[in-house]
C-alpha cells in the first residue's frame, strides 16, 4: 500500500492532485460528475474585489497539444464569492480549499486577502500575479521583481493563512521573481500560469481570439513547467505547486521529482472533466511501477 500524502504549509493533503484555478469552477459543478472529496483540494477561479464580465468573445483558441484562453478573470467578486460560492462549496467539499486571488493593484490583492483570511474553509491563498489576459493588473505584478516583492509583502500583512504566489512562466529568468516572493515572505510558490499565445484564422485573416493574445495551456507547456519548477526549487526553500499541462499521473511523478510538493491539473479537466479522478486513480499504481512507496520522498529527487 503506497503513501499518496503530502502536507503543503499547514494544509495535510490525502495526495497532491489539485484542480487549477479557472478550470473547475466553484467545485459544484464537478460534484455532480464525480466526489470531488477525493481531491487533495482545488484552486477556485481567480476572484478579484469587484465583479468581472471577463473579455470579450471568441476567448477560447484551439492549438496542437494544447489551447489558448483569454477569459479575462470573470467572476462574481469577493463579496458574492464569500456570501454565495462558498457556503456552496462547504455543501460539496469537506476539505479545506485554495482561494485564487487577482488584482489590478496592490490595494486590491490586499483587500480580498482580508476578506478571505476570516473564512475558515481557505486553506491556503494562491494570489495571482500572473494573469495574462487584462491589462494593467495579474502578470504585470508577476514579470518584475519589486512588484511581485511589494504585492507578496503586503498580502502577508494581512492574513494568517499561507499564501503562493501564482508566478509566470513570461519572463527571462523565474528564479528572480520567486526570490522576490520568498523575500516578501511567501510560504510557497504555485508555477507556472499560461504562456502567450496567439492564432489568426487563415481564411479571415484575423486573430482568432478577441482579444487577439491569450494564455496558451495543455500538454505542449509541461516541459516548459518542469524546467521552471526545476529552477525555482534550485533558488527557493519554500514549497512549490508545480503545473502546467499535467495529464497524467506519470506527468504528476515527473514535476514532483522536478521539485514540486503537490501538482495542480488545469487544461486536461476541460478536455475530460474526470482528468483530476482518474490521475488520483492511476498514481499508487503508478507509484508502484517507479518503486516509489512514499510520495513525499520523490519532491526534488532529480536535484540529488
Ligand atoms: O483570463 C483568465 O481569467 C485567466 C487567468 C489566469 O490565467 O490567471
Amino acid at each position: 500500500m503506497v503513501d499518496t500524502k503530502i502536507s503543503l504549509g499547514s494544509m495535510n493533503l490525502t495526495n497532491p492532485i489539485i484542480p487549477a484555478s479557472g478550470t473547475f469552477g466553484y467545485g459544484y459543478e464537478f460534484a455532480e460528475l464525480y466526489d470531488i472529496n477525493i481531491l487533495g483540494s482545488f484552486s477556485f477561479k481567480g476572484t478579484t474585489k469587484d465583479p468581472r464580465f471577463g473579455n470579450p468573445t471568441p476567448r477560447i483558441a484551439e492549438c496542437k497539444n494544447g489551447m489558448i484562453n483569454s477569459v479575462g478573470l470573470q467572476n462574481p467578486g469577493i463579496e458574492k464569492v464569500i456570501a454565495e460560492e462558498l457556503p456552496k462549496i462547504k455543501d460539496c467539499f469537506k476539505k479545506q480549499v485554495i482561494a485564487n486571488i487577482s488584482g489590478f493593484s496592490v490595494d486590491e490583492y490586499v483587500y480580498c486577502c482580508e476578506k478571505i483570511d476570516k473564512e475558515k474553509q481557505v486553506g491556503l491563498i494562491e494570489v495571482n500575479i500572473s494573469c495574462p489576459n487584462v491589462h494593467n493588473g495579474g502578470m504585470s505584478f508577476g514579470t518584475d521583481e519589486k512588484s511581485a516583492y511589494e504585492v507578496t509583502k503586503a498580502v502577508k500583512k494581512v492574513t494568517k493563512k499561507p499564501v503562493f504566489m501564482k508566478l509566470s512562466p513570461n519572463v527571462t529568468d523565474i528564479t528572480k521573481i520567486a526570490k522576490a516572493c520568498e523575500e516578501g515572505g511567501a510560504d510557497g510558490i504555485s508555477l507556472i500560469n499560461t504562456l502567450m499565445g496567439m492564432r489568426i484564422d487563415v481564411k479571415t485573416r484575423k486573430c482568432v481570439v478577441a482579444n487577439k493574445m491569450g494564455g496558451f495551456s495543455g500538454d505542449a507547456i509541461f516541459p516548459v513547467a518542469v524546467r521552471m519548477v526545476y529552477q525555482v526549487y534550485d533558488a527557493v526553500k519554500i514549497p512549490i505547486i508545480g503545473m502546467g499541462g499535467v495529464s497524467s499521473a506519470k506527468d504528476v511523478l515527473e514535476i514532483m521529482m522536478a521539485g514540486a510538493s503537490a501538482v495542480q491539473v488545469g487544461a486536461a479537466n476541460l478536455i475530460n472533466p474526470y482528468a483530476c479522478r482518474d490521475i488520483i486513480n492511476d498514481l499508487p499504481k503508478e507509484m508502484e511501477k517507479y518503486g516509489i512507496e512514499k510520495l513525499s520522498d520523490i519532491i526534488g529527487i532529480a536535484h540529488r
